[in-house]
């Protein structure tokens, strides 16, 4: 694929290959996912999407295919690959002890914000979500939809 297209998909799936032992999880994944786009992957229990979802974003490493977000290679290019994504794993692990105010703040100093930036689009976000009343509960305390 020319490069100018793939930076128009979001995230680009060839030939993923994940094996455990004798079972194949995931067999020849391939997709295209255009930029601005949702997209849904649907089968039964056991079908082989979060194998092939956490390949997609670095999680797991594939035995064979690759993976690319706009066009970074999840493995040959983690850093660019990582800093385009944003991903909800089923088994969530968020620091449980700070306030919704400061988990954003600590995530927007970590994507390298400044203290005054991240202190200033926290707040946009919370009045946003609608979480300014919220704003002092321990993640911990949060349901899952209000962190999605
Ligand atoms: N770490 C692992 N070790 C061994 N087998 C695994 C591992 N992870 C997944 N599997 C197996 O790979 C297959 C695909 O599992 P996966 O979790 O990707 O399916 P899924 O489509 O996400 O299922 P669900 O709808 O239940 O979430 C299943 O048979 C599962 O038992
Ligand atoms: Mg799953």
């Amino acid at each position: 694929m020319p490069t100018s297209d793939r930076r128009a998909t979001a995230l680009e799936l060839a030939g993923l290959v994940k094996r455990f032992g004798p079972k194949t999880a995931v067999h020849d994944v391939t997709l295209t996912v255009p930029a601005g786009s949702f997209y849904g992957l649907v089968g039964p229990n056991g079908a082989g999407k979060t194998t092939a979802l956490s390949m997609a974003v670095g999680l797991l490493r594939p035995d064979a295919g690759q993976a690319r977000v706009f066009g970074a290679d999840v493995w040959a290019d983690p850093v660019e690959a990582r800093s385009r994504i944003g991903v909800l794993p089923d088994g969530l692990a968020l620091p449980d002890r700070l306030t919704g105010r400061e988990l954003l703040v600590h995530l927007a100093r970590l994507r390298g914000l400044d203290r005054a930036t991240a202190a200033g689009r926290a707040a946009e976000l919370l009045d946003l979500l609608d979480l300014l009343d919220a704003e002092r509960t321990l993640v911990n305390d949060y349901s899952r939809w209000s962190l999605c």
